[in-house]
């Protein structure tokens, strides 16, 4: 199947599509739904579930990206469908972003490859996960090594469906939607004059923040020439505060991108004025309190950080650095730097 990346794809609703609206609009006949199991608390959601025939119901989280997890629902899927073409079938992902990334991996290999669909049911897969392409499984509890490229045919957003997040999962989408606030000059200036916050800032939003994802998406569609890691702004050190403090993914890219604008002053590429313009919109329009208790000592944040798949030399990772909103620098810079930066904050011992 060709790689196409277009935010056309996705279809903005208020509620979540009627059947044959979802058939006219995909072209496929037999839909699968693999959904999240939290939705069933939801009488609308149910309702909307009872129109379709063939139904899995997941467990959603990382425990649910793994082989075992593939092959168990591939032969309930099996056995639940009768014999139907291929080019029929398609699976409908409504969920989070495990949701997605695990239907997505199935979507690609069931019968060498069926339809695929996104309904996002957090903000971080609306804003994020859903787009791409990108499927995912854990293997040996590291995070994403198995995986495919299979973007989906259509993504449906849904007003209702995500409104259903408790606040705390809106927040910790925050942190992807600041990345590409800062990673584009007309959405952050656009977010600068807006009075919006939280979901109503993100629902107004969101089709500027995805558009910019199928745009660097578009021009590296299989990730081959290094130009999708820009999007990795503020993820290297993300990813140590996440593996370090288990909490969730944009709480500590939010904290990851005041880090990066630290070393990107430091590295000479940010001007002080700028930083400084940048460092008020972050604490201005979002929550940059976190939650880690413990400071995490500075041996620690170095062991971290040198397993990151960016490492270049001993002593350097290729890093995302901010010289304006919009204008992203990637160069390897090294972990002393990133350590005396991140030593600024709260969380990491001197
Ligand atoms: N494929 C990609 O490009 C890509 C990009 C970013 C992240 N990811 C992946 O996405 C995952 C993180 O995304 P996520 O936070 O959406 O994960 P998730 O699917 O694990 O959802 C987080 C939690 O929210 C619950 N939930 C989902 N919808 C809800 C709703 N409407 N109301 C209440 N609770 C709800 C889930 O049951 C789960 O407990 C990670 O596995 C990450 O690796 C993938």
């Amino acid at each position: 199947m060709a790689l196409v990346h277009f935010s056309s794809q996705v279809e903005y609703k208020n509620k979540l599509p009627s059947k044959s609206d979802l058939l006219k609009l995909t072209g496929f006949k037999t839909p699968v739904l693999l959904y999240d199991s939290v939705l069933n608390k939801h009488e609308f959601f149910n309702t909307w579930l009872k129109r379709y025939e063939f139904t899995i119901k997941l467990k959603a989280g990382e425990g649910l990206k793994s082989f075992s997890s593939a092959e168990a629902e591939l032969c309930k899927i099996s056995k639940l469908l009768p014999p139907v073409s291929r080019k029929n079938i398609c699976f409908v992902a409504i969920g989070g972003g495990s949701t997605g990334d695990f239907a997505g991996f199935l979507a690609s290999i069931y019968k060498r490859g069926v339809g695929l669909i996104h309904i996002p049911s957090t903000w971080l897969a609306a804003l994020d996960s859903a787009h791409g392409g990108k499927s995912a499984l854990n293997l040996t509890g590291h995070k994403n090594q198995v995986g495919t490229f299979y973007p989906a045919k259509k993504v449906f957003i849904v007003k209702s469906l995500l409104q259903t997040q408790p606040k705390a999962l809106a927040q910790s989408a925050m942190g992807e939607f600041s990345k590409y606030c800062l990673l584009n000059k007309k959405l952050f200036e656009a977010v600068s004059k807006s009075s919006l916050s939280g979901e109503k800032q993100l629902w107004k939003f969101l089709p500027q923040a995805i558009d910019i994802k199928y745009k660097v998406v578009l021009k590296d569609p299989y990730e081959l020439k290094g130009l999708r890691e820009v999007l990795n702004l503020g993820h290297t050190v993300g990813h140590v505060i996440e593996s370090y403090y288990r909490c969730p993914h944009g709480e500590a890219v939010m904290q990851g991108l005041m880090v990066a604008l630290e070393v990107s002053n430091r590295e000479g590429v940010l001007s002080q004025k700028s930083y400084k313009n940048i460092v008020d919109f972050m604490s201005s329009k979002f929550n940059l309190t976190f939650m880690g208790k413990s400071k995490m000592p500075a041996a620690e944040f170095l062991k971290i950080i040198k397993t990151d798949k960016k490492v270049t030399s001993k002593t350097r990772v290729n890093f995302v650095l901010l010289k304006s909103p919009g204008q992203v620098l990637v160069k390897p810079v090294s972990f002393k730097s990133i350590l005396a930066a991140a030593q600024k904050t709260k969380w990491v011992k001197k």
